[in-house]
């Protein structure tokens, strides 16, 4: 049984102000069912596990660097992460590839590293409008998973798969349900093959455009683990929401 996980995105929003929302959020009984996350800006992580510290909420990175130190300006390392107090963070985000250029081995590399820190990987495919209407888009879902994730060490503890189409993000357009569930179905049965059975403990989120409006529908699709939320994480009063939905 796959407990759920709510994901929430901050991307790059909140100063420290914004970590009300945090003790407002722990304060507000969430679901008890299932488990929440919350992946801030860099320079939020430390202070945000301490707010967090003792309460439900786990805090995640949104990116890592594939080394443990070294001469990397700007970077920060799952090490760091770690250190710092994150459990999770969420690679390859189609904001990621775009603005930086990650590519699948990127990714991979990244993955491994965050692995090998015992940080849990978030790792987010989805395909681009174009590819969706050239009818592409279970083959992208399928390089990219394929290239993404490492051989060994993947598993329902260390592994998280987001499925995001890029479209869907911040747009308010979301697939219908059937494209959602089709492409779920074909990434744990990607999974199964590739890893074999422990990979139906891996947990799958959609991301895209959730709200307390549209949550509940798409978690009662089967193979719908949880969510990566974006825009709708950023006040508690609608995170909670979505997690009540859960
Ligand atoms: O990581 C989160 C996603 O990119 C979704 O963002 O909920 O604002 O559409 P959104």
């Amino acid at each position: 049984m796959r407990r759920r996980l709510a994901a929430g995105n901050w991307k790059m929003n909140g100063t420290g102000a914004a970590l009300a929302e945090v003790t407002a959020l722990s304060g507000g009984h969430p679901n008890p069912q299932v488990d929440i996350l919350i992946c801030p800006p860099a320079t939020l992580i430390q202070r945000m596990a301490e707010v967090a510290r003792g309460t439900a909420i786990a805090v995640g990175g949104q990116d890592c660097h594939k080394a443990r130190t070294g001469a990397h300006t700007g970077d920060v390392s799952a090490h760091m992460l770690h250190e710092a107090g994150a459990s999770h963070v969420i690679l390859g985000h189609s904001e990621r590839r775009t603005d930086h250029g990650e590519t699948d081995a990127t990714v991979r590399a990244k993955t491994e590293a965050a692995l090998d820190e015992k940080l849990v990987a978030i790792v987010c495919v989805g395909e681009t409008e174009t590819q969706r209407d050239a009818g592409e888009t279970l083959s992208v879902i399928g390089t990219q998973l394929q290239g993404s994730l490492p051989d060994h060490g993947v598993n329902g503890a260390t592994i998280v798969i987001a499925y995001e189409p890029v479209w869907a993000i911040g747009t308010g357009r979301v697939p219908t349900l059937d494209q959602i569930a089709e492409v779920h179905d074909f990434i744990r049965a990607g999974l199964v093959d590739r890893f074999g059975e422990d990979a139906q403990g891996i947990r799958l989120l959609y991301g895209g455009s959730v709200k307390p409006a549209n949550a509940a529908d798409i978690f009662a699709i089967s193979n719908v683990d949880g969510a990566l939320v974006g825009g709708a994480s950023l006040k508690a009063v609608d995170f909670s929401a979505i997690i009540s939905a859960l």
